[in-house]
């Protein structure tokens, strides 16, 4: 048996958790700033960090308390050394170098999208080769795994990513942060009354959103200048359509070449509904691929997913000096240049 304590502070979350063996979640703690950046309209990097030293220990004390387990019991202590914000990375890292030079026990760092994809291990295990859709705040990838930690990125965003576009289009539509929920949620009373662009990229597999942002912006501007009000709702349906048709379609047509066994989920925007529907209908119709979402809690950032790759980086060697700073553009293991 093989207990971790994983620590995560790469944005607005401050997280600890003791994981067993990659899969079983003895304990999960989660500090959120959101109601602090809601009123901000965003995160505020300045803000995050020094949030995340107030709360760091709080959070590793409690994860500890609620495993009933003690630094005694743990074997390795993973954290996120990127990407993210540097200033809030580097609590975390700071913490994780502490206890683990103070416990005498070995570090792991962990990439924080790996962790995003790792989450599924709670719902499933996972089968290789995997295709992985990551959907964040920060990032829009397609991941082809071969084996176990092997990491092959075949399409990503040429500008701004997923969860970046839906914060964007919720802020001038006047919905507040953090903007992806707040779409999801209205966009179920919407219509489709606006036409908006779909997104064009030269690679099949890459993506793009800032074109349908900037046009969802326009399209309101459009509509002060004949004296009208948009509709909120309607708004926010056009732009996730046509923001999900086009990535869906994209995937699909990853998973009809690249057959893997499994189509995985991960990153915030998993957690949208709509999303999850379009997808189960879509993947209903190919059976030698199964198509595995992770449950909420696991799909917004949580120290959880950081102990399942932290577990997986663990068995493959991995392993970080007392030297290791954060790393806020880091690459997936295998995509070093
Ligand atoms: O993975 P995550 O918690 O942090 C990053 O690693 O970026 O993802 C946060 C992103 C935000 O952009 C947020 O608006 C989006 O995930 N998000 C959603 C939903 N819940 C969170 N986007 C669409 N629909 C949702 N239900
Ligand atoms: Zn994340």
């Amino acid at each position: 048996m093989t207990l971790i304590l994983a620590i995560e502070s790469s944005c607005d979350e401050t997280a600890c958790a003791v994981v067993r063996d990659g899969k079983e979640i003895l304990s999960n703690i989660v500090s959120s700033q959101i109601n602090v950046h809601t009123l901000y309209g965003g995160v505020v990097p300045e803000v995050a960090s020094r949030i995340h030293v107030e709360n760091i220990s709080t959070v590793i004390t409690e994860a500890l308390a609620r495993a009933q387990v003690t630094m005694d019991d743990i074997d390795a202590v993973a954290y996120t050394r990127g990407p993210g914000l540097i200033g809030s990375l580097h609590v975390g890292v700071q913490a994780a170098k502490t206890i683990a030079w103070a416990f005498n026990k070995p570090l792991v760092p962990v990439n924080h999208m790996t962790g995003h994809i790792y989450a599924n291990r709670f719902v499933a295990e996972l089968k290789f080769p995997l295709m992985a859709l990551v959907i964040s705040g920060g990032h829009t990838q397609l991941v082809w795994m071969k084996d176990e930690w092997s990491f092959e990125e075949i399409g990503t965003t040429g500008d701004d990513a997923i969860g970046e576009a839906y914060d964007k289009v919720a802020r001038v539509l006047g919905l507040g942060y953090p903007g992806g929920p707040k779409i999801d949620k209205i966009a179920k009373e919407g219509k489709p009354h606006y036409s908006l662009p779909t997104p064009k990229t030269a690679n099949p597999y890459d993506f793009s959103f800032s074109g349908l942002k900037t046009a969802v912006l326009q399209m309101i501007q459009r509509e002060e200048r004949k004296g009208e009000k948009i509709n909120i709702a309607d708004a926010a349906y056009c732009f996730q359509e046509t923001a999900l048709t086009s990535m869906v379609k994209k995937t699909i047509a990853a998973v009809h070449e690249y057959q893997p066994k499994m189509l995985v989920l991960a990153g915030g925007v998993a957690a949208n509904s709509r999303l999850r529907v379009m997808m189960e209908e879509e993947m209903a119709k190919i059976e030698e691929t199964d198509l595995i979402i992770p449950p909420l809690y696991c799909c917004t950032d949580n120290a959880a997913m950081i102990g399942a790759a932290g577990y997986v980086a663990y068995m493959h060697g991995e392993r970080g000096g007392f030297d290791a700073s954060a790393d806020p553009g880091m690459l997936m293991p295998g995509e070093e240049e």
